[in-house]
């Protein structure tokens, strides 16, 4: 280390490098690229800047704020809650300990829907985001379907607070309607598109999940009660008198519960065309209705 880089405090690259062992050893399974993340935040850098930058150090206040946030990930509080922000579809969510974090998976539902949505012709279609937490689900569906009316539900008033704030930075121009309540109990229909990531964990499991899950996400976002399946079937109740023609039911679920879902739903929507789509790893994610 150079005299001047000594004065000044450990240049950014060791800092970064310490950082990831840090995580490593606390069970973190990205451990480097996570450490980066926290760096970038605390430094306020891009990551060309950080990369371009390697032998510099990081000012005292940030070095504390870095130090701090590094200390939270290390306690496995989901990162996302630490930056206050997480990637969803390509666009920029903020995340609080209110809501659950987006995964992944999810932009499953997302491209079900638009897909189902350029097929259907319809202008203006209503699309009703059930259990929206962040709101990223509907939001994403909407910001690439210009014309789409967006309504999210939830039980959480804070969830919805975050999701409203979401949608006026992402879709400032229809911001969509925000409703405290249970499931589609607030919609009368017709709805062209239903979109539901509700909780889906059966409550035994919530032990098994990564303590990033289970010590820190909403509980009221994880699980319904013993089965799983408990909000998703009610929910399917509604759907009969809501649910347009040839509108579209999507509903993410865990891998196991897609025959329950898919038999409930055929008893509900007798001429519905169901389908169970998998995700990424070949897990069954998603079932679809379309309406008769
Ligand atoms: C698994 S989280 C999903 C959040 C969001 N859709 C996503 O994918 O990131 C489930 C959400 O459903 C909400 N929720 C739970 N019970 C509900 C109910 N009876 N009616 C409406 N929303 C409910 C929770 O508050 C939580 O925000």
């Amino acid at each position: 280390m150079s005299e001047s880089t000594e004065s000044k405090g450990a240049a950014l690259r060791d800092v970064w490098m310490e950082a990831a062992q840090r995580l490593e050893d606390a069970g973190v399974e990205d451990a480097r690229f996570e450490a980066e993340v926290l760096l970038r935040h605390a430094a306020a850098k891009s990551r060309a800047e950080l990369y371009a930058n390697l032998t510099e150090s990081l000012d005292p206040g940030a070095l504390r704020d870095f130090e701090a946030t590094l200390a939270r990930r290390i306690q496995r509080e989901p990162l996302a809650y630490i930056t206050g922000n997480r990637e969803f579809y390509k666009l920029d969510f903020e995340v609080t300990p209110d809501v659950l974090v987006p995964r992944p998976e999810s932009e499953l539902l997302v491209e079900a829907a638009l897909d189902h949505l350029r097929r259907l012709r319809v202008r203006r279609a209503a699309v009703v985001d059930v259990g929206t937490g962040s709101g990223a689900i509907g939001i994403a569906i909407v910001k690439n379907r210009r014309d789409a009316r967006l309504v999210g539900i939830d039980v959480s008033r804070e969830a919805l607070l975050v999701a409203r704030r979401n949608a006026q930075r992402l879709i400032p121009r229809r911001p969509g309607d925000w409703i405290q309540g249970d499931l589609l109990t607030p919609i009368n229909g017709p709805v062209d598109c239903v979109v539901a990531n509700l909780p889906y964990v059966p409550e035994g499991r919530l032990a098994e999940l990564e303590p990033e899950v289970a010590e820190h996400e909403p509980r009221q976002a994880l699980t319904p009660g013993t089965t799983g399946t408990e909000l998703i079937l009610r929910l399917l109740t509604q759907l009969g008198s809501r649910l347009a023609p040839q509108g579209v039911a999507l509903i993410e679920l865990d891998s196991g519960q897609e025959d329950t879902v898919s038999a409930a739903l055929q008893r509900m929507l007798p001429m519905a065309v169901i389908e169970v789509l998998d995700d990424l790893s070949g897990q069954p994610r998603v079932v679809k209705a379309v309406n008769g």
